[in-house]
This record gives C-alpha cells, sequence and structure tokens, in this order.
C-alpha cells in the first residue's frame, strides 16, 4: 500500500517514514528541503534497510502537485507534515505562513477529493487550546484564539479538513495534536536538524550541553507551577510517529467512527523547565550552563494532555520517558557534532 508522506525529510516526518517502512508501506516523501537535508535518506536506509521513493517538489506550484498524483494514481493515504512551524517568524511573515500552509493543504486535499477513497492524516498542534483552563487538556477543550499565524494556520488547517469531510464522505481524515515532540531515533541515524538558533527547549539544551550555545535562558521562573518553570508535555518522537501509523490504520481498515476525528497526542504527563535540564544533566553527566531570563511572550504557564482518548480509540500510549527521549536526543547531538 502506497503512502505520500509530506515533508517525510523532517524530524517527525522521517520518524514517521521509518515506522510506516518497518510495517510493510510504500512510502513516497515529498520535501523541498526547505527545513531538511536529503541526507536524511541514507539514515532512513541504513534503520529500514529501504530507501524511500523522493521527489523535491514544492508543494506550492498547484501544477506540480496535480501531476504528482496523476503520477502516483496508487497513493491511498497522506500524511501530511510538510509546513512552516517557526511562531515568531509566522508574526514577521505571515503571508508566507498563511501560503505554505493552508494553500498546500487545500491543493492536496482537492487531488484527494477525486479520489474514491482517501485517507489523510494533519499536523496539528496543542497549540489549538491556547492556554487552556483544565488540565490535563481533552479533545473537547475550547480552541482560543490563536496567539500567532502559525497557531491560526492550524486552526485553520483543522477547520479546512473537517469542513472538506462533511461534504466528501470518500475522504477521511484525522488531525494529531501534538504536544512537545522531543527526542531523536535509538539507532542515531536520524533526529532533529534545526537550521540556525533553535527555538525549542531541547535541541537548544543539548546544543548548550555540546558547547556549541554558551547558555540556555530559561525563559521565566515565576510562572504560577511549583518551580516557577512553565511546564508542557515532551513526547518522544518515536512514539510520536506511532501514532501516525496507527492513525493511518485506522482510517486504511475504516474502522473510524467519523470521517473526520481529533486526538491529543502526548504523554499526559506535564515537566518543567528546570525538570528537563535535571534530566539532561542526568542522562548526558554534565552540568548545563543556564539563567533565569524573563519570560518570552505569548508562552503559555502550562499544557499537557490528558491522552485517554488516544489511549482507548487509537489502542496507542507512549512508552518513552522525558528522561529516555533526552538519552536519545543527546546521543544524536554527539553524533552529528563528531
Ligand atoms: C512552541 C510553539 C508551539 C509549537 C511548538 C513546536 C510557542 C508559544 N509555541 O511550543 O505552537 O507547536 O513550539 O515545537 O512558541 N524555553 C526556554 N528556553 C528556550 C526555549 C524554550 O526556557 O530557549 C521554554 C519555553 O518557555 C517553554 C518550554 O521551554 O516553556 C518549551 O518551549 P518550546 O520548545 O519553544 O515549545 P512551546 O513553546 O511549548
Amino acid at each position: 500500500m502506497k503512502v505520500l508522506v509530506t515533508g517525510g525529510l523532517g524530524f517527525i516526518g522521517s520518524h514517521t517514514v521509518v515506522e510506516l517502512q518497518n510495517k510493510g508501506f510504500d512510502v513516497v516523501i515529498i520535501d523541498d528541503c526547505s527545513n531538511s537535508d536529503e541526507n536524511v535518506l541514507d539514515g532512513i536506509q541504513a534503520i529500514t534497510g529501504k530507501k524511500p521513493l523522493y521527489e523535491k517538489l514544492d508543494l506550492k506550484e498547484k501544477h506540480k502537485v496535480e501531476d504528482f498524483f496523476q503520477r502516483h494514481q496508487d497513493v491511498e493515504g497522506v500524511i501530511h507534515f510538510a509546513a512552516s512551524k517557526a511562531v515568531g517568524e509566522s508574526v514577521e511573515k505571515p503571508l508566507l505562513y498563511y501560503e505554505n500552509n493552508i494553500g498546500t493543504l487545500v491543493y492536496i486535499l482537492k487531488e484527494l477529493c477525486n479520489k474514491n477513497k482517501a485517507s489523510f492524516i494533519f499536523s496539528s498542534s496543542c497549540t489549538v487550546y491556547g492556554q487552556a483552563d483544565k488540565m490535563p487538556i481533552t479533545e473537547d477543550a475550547p480552541v482560543k484564539v490563536a496567539e500567532s499565524p502559525y497557531g491560526n494556520t492550524k486552526q485553520m488547517g483543522e477547520e479546512i479538513i473537517s469542513d472538506t469531510c462533511k461534504v466528501t464522505p470518500s475522504l477521511n481524515a484525522i488531525a494529531l495534536r501534538y504536544f512537545n515532540p522531543m527526542g531523536a531515533h535509538p539507532s542515531g541515524e536520524i533526529g532533529e536538524l534545526p537550521k540556525g538558533v533553535p527555538q525549542n527547549l531541547v535541541p537548544f539544551i543539548t546544543q548548550t550541553g555540546i558547547g556549541l550555545r554558551q547558555e540556555l535562558s530559561v525563559f521565566g521562573d515565576d510562572y504560577p507551577t511549583p518551580d516557577g518553570t512553565c511546564i508542557r508535555d515532551y513526547i518522544y518522537v518515536v512514539d510520536l510517529a506511532k501514532a501516525h501509523v496507527v492513525a493511518l490504520e485506522r482510517l486504511l481498515n475504516g474502522k473510524n467512527e467519523a470521517n473526520y476525528e481529533v486526538f491529543n497526542v502526548g504523554t499526559g504527563t506535564g515537566s518543567s523547565v528546570l525538570e528537563a535540564i535535571q534530566s539532561f544533566e542526568k542522562v548526558s553527566g554534565r552540568k548545563l550552563n543556564y539563567k533565569i531570563v524573563d519570560r518570552r511572550p505569548g508562552d503559555i504557564t502550562s499544557a499537557y494532555a490528558d491522552t485517554t482518548k488516544a489511549n482507548k480509540v487509537l489502542g496507542w500510549k507512549a512508552e518513552y520517558t522525558l528522561e529516555e527521549a533526552m538519552n536519545y536526543a543527546w546521543i544524536w547531538e554527539q553524533k552529528i557534532r563528531d
């Protein structure tokens, strides 16, 4: 069975390609390499023994998307990762984000609507909940006004898919709302490759640990949390990748209860920034150089998932702890700086 993975050379995409190939799916990747590297294909091959099909293609070029689906009529499922994801950049360049994240989604959905049957998995984010009123966060918590154009593209993306599914019974879709993905493959062959200065906590920690950055800034220790730093739900990227495969199989096997469904993908455990630092210090045996600075504008105090729906309905559960995931992130950081 052939599955298209857009953004399949990226961090979460590449780990998902590995899990798909391990389960016997034929994968074709589309990636424009704007935030990824073709060498990732070698890593995927080293782990799975198979190089996936790959086309360098910019999904903003509508005729190229049409042409791709003409040439690959046997694609039965699509996992759509390709998107821009830097919150700060999205505030500076909103139209870039709407074009990259919304325009391309529409082009792909149009192609899928032409098929007799199609399955679609969308990368959404816990960012749609904003600062939720209750912890842990369930899927029926209200979607809050987006803090950034990036967050808005995730909310709008979900609405576009939901609206399309309502009038297209042949289209089945699942949106996965990720909490905070982290870590790297246990093989050390693939992992996170942030371009420039990392915006996310874990790559900033490992880059500081290895000496590439001088110091980690901890954004605020005066939040109403036990140690004063923000709380997040850090989900190991291999666990997250497996959730995509399970979700896709649900659609392909016709097990879904509605033709559009939403699931949280997290561990259900909240960890503070200081706890993340402690887990790095434990797995690396190094002291991390960090200082407390002002809060980062737009950060929420706390977000962690209620994973009951994914556990019960998808039969999926995160297996790795923050410390295990941090260990793999650290092994990866050391390997790429060798
Ligand atoms: C951010 C985005 C979210 C997006 C996700 C993608 C915001 C408000 N949210 O989530 O929409 O889906 O990335 O991965 O930008 N921290 C530090 N120092 C650092 C970096 C981070 O203290 O140098 C803290 C942050 O304040 C936060 C935690 O670490 O409390 C996690 O930050 P980050 O990895 O950037 O993720 P989010 O902000 O949760």
